[in-house]
């Protein structure tokens, strides 16, 4: 296949933003979208292609917007559907795409479905969520958020019974075995697709359908639902996507991709933790495991691999021993934890290193998959581990060094989160302004690298092997595609380390370092040394 025929999510940058978090257009103290669109430009020249907007719908705000009360309208503080209609169309005018969250499994209790659903017994509603008389039922699933809730179900008194919920109390699960949810759900589809959006994140898919005896996650009959949502987009929206939130392991993982006839693209959750194992650790052996545990996926699907996003760094897909070592390493502080996850951001997990943050990005953009940046963390924001739930890490962006830093002209407790304010993370001297006019920030950094990313699709379609080394501190990564290749060699460690790579086939060849864009080396034998700094990484493609 020809690079220029790959689809577009195969090679694409994502960007994450949180409308209320991101640029604050009418002074009232939360983001919207008019803030959104005249920060677009910043987005484009990042390199960013797709953005992913966390939930603008309307919402009492229980799960910051995961708590949807009407599908069809958008949250009064971030503006109108006038907006919406206007922020697509200024996105693609700039040749950017934008998907938006979609929340299938569940909604606000403010629903006017659960509300007709919990009072009115002989209504058609009744049958959207799962009602029980009994609390011990499915008693295999597990408690997502564990540090609140402590039951599945809870009573509800208007209907003197109890509903089932895998996430907040206050988010009802739907009944996905109730075809008029499905067709419910079509519709809200068919309304946000119509308006122009590329597609979708689709929020905890995994759990759709109950089943006595089953754990109630990955069933059968829920990739049957999801099928039948991707046959829907085929038939009336081609190229725009479906993109999964299934925090499972890959064998499970593969499942959302069906036989191409699922999902287009679905998050690689383990590799995350592991890769700040391996950097903690200077251990590649992290990454070698969870790629030995990561099958193949059908043709035009993809991976979408990140290192941070809104919720908390999620542990749930590494073992207990693993876990317990995560939290004493990264989250010290019991504040820093949350559930089965940390909730801090890049820069502070990574002790506001920035070799270290772009060694971790650069290893993200080795691997297979199309990457994700969570807003601000191209600037290394930090995080406040003070705030409720995770909302430490959905702070203001930061603009420049102006009150409420650019985010904002309210005043300074309208806010919707307090932007931060103290030590190395002060938006005084951490912002895009400061990083746009340092050649040497982070932020030029990390733009540089998703632009030599971006212009060798190699990473996008190519194969992928590790290269065997002595040194278990080296991760070496082989990217072929149509003859060409690349090595990515990633020092792990804080010291030097020198490492011999065999390349018998590539002798007299040139190996040219595409990130600083000159000669690295003639390969003059069989084997080539190649000496790296302390968490240092090389892009080395290989040319005649
Ligand atoms: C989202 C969370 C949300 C949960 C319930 C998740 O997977 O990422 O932020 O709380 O779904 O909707």
């Amino acid at each position: 296949m020809k690079t220029q025929q790959l689809p577009w999510y195969m090679n694409a940058m994502f960007y994450e933003v949180h409308i209320r978090a991101f640029c604050d257009s009418t002074g009232d103290g939360n983001g919207d979208i008019p803030g959104l669109i005249s920060k677009l430009d910043y987005i484009k020249q990042l390199g960013i292609d797709c953005i992913w907007i966390l939930p603008m719908f309307s919402s009492p705000l229980k799960d910051d917007g995961y708590d949807i009360a009407d599908y069809y309208n958008i949250h009064p503080d971030y503006g109108t559907i006038d907006d919406f209609k206007q922020l697509v169309n200024e996105a693609h005018h700039r040749g950017l795409k934008i998907i938006s969250d979609l929340v299938l499994n569940h909604t606000s209790d403010q629903h006017p479905w659960f509300q007709k659903s919990r009072s009115e017994a002989d209504s058609k509603y009744r049958d959207y969520y799962v009602w029980s008389h009994t609390d011990d039922k499915y008693s295999d699933a597990r408690i997502i958020f564990l540090d609140t809730e402590k039951s599945n179900w809870s009573y509800d008194d208007q209907a003197g019974m109890y509903y089932w919920h895998r996430f907040y109390s206050s988010q009802p699960d739907l009944n996905y075995d109730n075809p008029d949810v499905i067709e419910e759900m079509q519709q809200v589809m068919k309304f946000w697709l119509d308006m122009g959006i590329d597609g979708f994140r689709a929020d905890a898919v995994p759990y759709l359908i109950q089943r006595e005896g089953t754990n109630c996650e990955n069933l059968p009959e829920t990739h049957q639902i999801l099928k039948g949502f991707r046959a829907f987009m085929n038939d009336h929206y081609e190229g725009k996507i479906l993109l999964a939130e299934a925090n499972q392991w890959p064998e499970d993982v593969r499942e959302y991709f069906g036989d191409g006839d699922e999902f287009h693209m679905g998050f690689h959750f383990p590799v995350m933790p592991r890769i700040f194992m391996a950097i903690r650790k200077g251990d590649a052996s992290p990454i070698h495991w969870i790629m030995s545990k990561t099958p193949d996926i059908p043709d035009n699907t993809q991976w979408c691999t990140f290192l941070r996003n809104h919720d908390e760094l999620t542990l749930e897909m590494v073992t207990e021993e693993e876990r317990q070592w995560m939290w004493e390493e990264y989250a010290p502080d019991p504040r820093m934890r949350l559930n089965l996850g940390i909730r801090r951001r890049l820069a502070p997990l990574l002790d506001n290193d920035h070799q270290k943050i772009l060694l971790a990005n650069a290893l993200l953009y080795s691997l297979p998959g199309a990457p994700i940046i969570y807003y601000g963390d191209e600037i290394g924001m930090g995080d406040n581990i003070w705030l409720p739930d995770r909302n430490g890490v959905r702070t203001p962006m930061q603009w420049d060094d102006s009150p409420n830093a650019g985010f904002s002209t309210a005043n300074q407790n309208e806010l919707y989160a307090p932007v931060i304010t103290t030590g190395a993370y002060s938006y005084k001297r951490l912002n895009v302004s400061a990083g746009l006019s340092d050649p040497n920030s982070l932020l030029h950094k990390m733009r540089h690298l998703v632009e030599v990313r971006k212009t060798h699709p190699i990473f996008a379609s190519g194969n992928y092997k590790f290269l065997a080394v002595d040194q278990t501190e080296c991760l070496v990564i082989l990217r072929e595609y149509q003859g060409q290749k690349v090595i990515c060699i990633l020092n792990l460690s804080d010291k030097n380390q020198m490492i011999t790579l065999n390349l018998p086939d590539d002798r007299d060849k040139i190996l040219i370092d595409i990130v600083h864009n000159s000669k690295f080396r003639h390969i003059k034998s069989d084997q080539t040394t190649i000496a790296t700094d302390a968490y240092e990484f090389l892009w080395l493609k290989i040319s005649n």
